[in-house]
């Protein structure tokens, strides 16, 4: 196993397309051992082919906890074939390091995939979880697309890149995502009026165990 070097975004490689796997060779299983390696070697929950410059469709994921035995997963040939309910995920990314920014994701994908033996299977990750979202980050670095070409806002998202010396974002790689957008501003503000509901609530419930110490 070996520990590879990750493709860094301004990279054009991270752009390139990539191809199907067609039979799992030798090659591919020691591709797919070493990316693990190098997820494992950088603190990741995820790493695409491309993200070290091999152009096979292809991710390794890993979401287990710190106290939890490592459970590596691998998908090769993955295809997201449902994905619904408009989510904020915070991300980042091992080819942007240090940088985080606010994306648009789903909550809930269904994926089909084989793995390493060839069988194939169907994950359903669901709530919005690590996994989730973790499975449609690397979904799209087989498909060229990057995290911050999701991103909900340009300008937040440029000065964190620039914060870590990394190049802006390409704005002709941004998605259209203004339904999903809308969606989850709507939830956003549901969310806030309930938390607000609830302080006031916290605050009317206090006074009157003060007024009841009072009697
Ligand atoms: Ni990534």
């Amino acid at each position: 196993m070996a520990v590879l070097r990750i493709v860094r975004y301004g990279e054009d490689l991270l752009r390139q397309p990539t191809k199907e796997v067609g039979k799992i060779s030798s090659k591919i299983k020691k591709l797919a051992s070493d990316m693990i390696e190098t997820m494992y070697a950088n603190n990741g929950v995820g790493l695409a082919a491309t993200q070290v410059g091999e152009g096979y469709r292809l991710f390794v994921i890993d979401v287990a906890e710190e106290n939890e035995p490592a459970n590596p997963l691998v998908f090769v040939n993955p295809k997201i074939v449902k994905k619904f309910d408009p989510i904020n995920s915070y991300e980042g990314c091992l080819s942007f390091p240090g940088a985080y920014t606010n994306v648009r994701r789903y909550a809930n994908v269904v994926v089909k995939a084989k793995d390493l033996k060839g069988k194939p299977f169907v994950l359903e990750a669901t709530d919005g979880t690590l996994l989730a979202k973790a499975i449609q980050h690397e979904t799209d670095h087989l498909d060229g697309i990057l995290f911050v070409d999701h991103a909900r806002n340009r300008f937040e998202a440029n000065a964190e890149l620039a914060k870590h010396e990394l190049p802006p974002i390409e704005d002709e790689n941004l998605l259209n995502e203004d339904e999903m957008e809308n969606i989850i501003q709507i939830a956003e503000v549901k969310e806030a009026e309930e938390e607000k509901q609830k302080k006031l609530q916290e605050e009317q419930d206090a006074q009157t165990a003060a007024a009841e110490i009072h009697e």
